[in-house]
């Protein structure tokens, strides 16, 4: 709803040419820190997809951990971390991406999910993309079915959801 896009452009902070020269880094540890905020941008999140079926929320570290952690307490599920390399201490599939800023590679336990989980995949931020794609194709590798996407914020001119379609993102707040 408008009013959690509204709590979420409060608690943004721009940083210009963090960790790179020319990237503008959005930072939403303010978000996280403000309790009130935090929880009614989480329970406007678990409203939106309240039938929206899905049995575990897959979080993408390191920022997409804690919407992902709350989401999954909030409605009873589970979090699976889809980890940043070499952090897994069991057999992990892996999926290589483009950032904004460089490569990197994510991972997941093999047996993460169950044949057929609905998992719907959270992050903070939707930029270019190319960390919910790497996500996505890790989900389906170890077997399960990606129900959707969430994220506080989306930039909407980088159109990230673009490389996930058919599958729907819900952005808290588009800029
Ligand atoms: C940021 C952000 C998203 C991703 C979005 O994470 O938290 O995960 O970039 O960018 P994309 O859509 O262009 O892939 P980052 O890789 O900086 O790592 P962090 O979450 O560990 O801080
Ligand atoms: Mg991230």
């Amino acid at each position: 709803g408008r009013l959690a896009a509204e709590l979420v452009a409060s608690r943004v902070l721009d940083v210009p040419d963090f960790p790179k020269p020319g990237i503008l880094f959005k930072d939403l540890m303010p978000l996280f820190a403000d309790g009130p905020v935090f929880r009614q941008v989480i329970d406007q999140i678990v409203a939106h997809h309240g039938a929206q079926r899905f049995d575990v929320v897959a979080g993408v570290e390191a920022r997409g951990f804690v919407v992902a952690a709350a989401i999954a307490y909030a409605t009873g599920t589970g979090v699976v971390p889809v980890r940043k390399a070499g952090k897994l201490p069991r057999r992990a599939l892996s999926a290589t991406y483009a950032l904004e800023y460089g490569e990197a590679t994510l991972e997941v336990h093999e047996d993460a999910f169950i044949a057929g989980q609905r998992v719907l995949v959270v992050d903070d931020v939707l930029a270019t993309g190319g960390t919910a794609a790497a996500a996505l194709d890790l989900v389906e590798q170890a077997g399960g079915t990606v129900a959707g996407f969430t994220v506080l914020l989306e930039l909407g001119f980088l159109d990230g959801r673009q490389r996930l379609a058919p599958r729907t993102v819900h952005a808290v707040l588009t800029v």
